[in-house]
């Protein structure tokens, strides 16, 4: 499995500019991503800065040597690299298994290119075939959001924390709720946009219409998807 994130790691890496802000996904993949994109930096090769788009992403950061910015200095990102939990036909994609999300998505819409990087495991037909998806959720509002989901004919459950009592608290303070669809998503754009109207939902991790590109990395080697 973690050669097939290498492989797809080494394939967006070579989409990286020189210089410039990117954004910074998060993730296992992206954790794999960031250590060759260190290398890169400190062989002299590269001298880009990334806009982290999670706690994680910013230790990452730290850790490999890659030189920080944010979106109040770069609003605008040349690319990010992300990772996705499911990636449909038409590459739309269910994020925020490691409970990141809404930075996620925020960073993404900053950046002219979106390249998600993936093993095959994450291929569906239709979002939410394997994956629950999850939103993040105000948490004065969690009552009320679940009982709206439950009236949509869609099964909450809200994320429990591990090594914590608990639910699990975002990086920006909010609760996660993982949502179970009665069947795969045939129109994810109305579910995102049904979903988001709900006041409470701070951000869902659906990211319909945001890929440029999917690097699907193999045992040997590596596809790229393209829209
Ligand atoms: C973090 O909350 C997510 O959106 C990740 O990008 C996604 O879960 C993919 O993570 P892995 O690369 O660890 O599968």
């Amino acid at each position: 499995m973690s050669r097939m994130k290498l492989n797809a790691a080494k394939s967006a890496l070579k989409n990286i500019p020189k210089t410039g802000p990117i954004g910074l996904g998060s993730g296992s993949t992206v954790a794999i991503f960031a250590k060759e994109l260190g290398q890169l930096v400190s062989d002299g090769k590269n001298d880009i800065s990334v806009v982290p788009s999670s706690y994680q992403a910013y230790q990452l950061a730290i850790e490999h040597g890659i030189p920080l910015t944010n979106l109040d200095i770069n609003p605008e990102l040349i690319i990010t690299v992300d990772g996705a939990d499911e990636v449909d036909k038409n590459l739309n994609l269910t994020k925020g298994g490691g409970g990141a999300l809404f930075q996620e998505k925020v960073v993404a819409s900053a950046s002219k290119r979106l390249i998600i990087i993936v093993d095959e495991s994450k291929l569906v037909d239709k979002l939410a075939s394997r994956f629950l998806i999850p939103i993040e959720v105000f948490p004065f509002s969690l009552s009320v959001v679940q009982r709206k989901i439950r009236t949509m004919g869609i099964e909450p459950f809200v994320r429990q924390a591990e090594k914590k009592i608990g639910p699990v608290v975002t990086d920006n303070g909010n609760f996660i709720i993982d949502l179970k669809f009665s069947k795969p998503i045939d129109d994810p754009r109305k579910v995102a946009t049904d979903l988001k109207m709900i006041p409470g939902v701070v951000e869902t991790g659906l990211f319909i219409d945001m890929t440029d590109e999917v690097h699907v990395g193999l045992k040997d080697g590596v596809r790229v998807l393209k829209k």
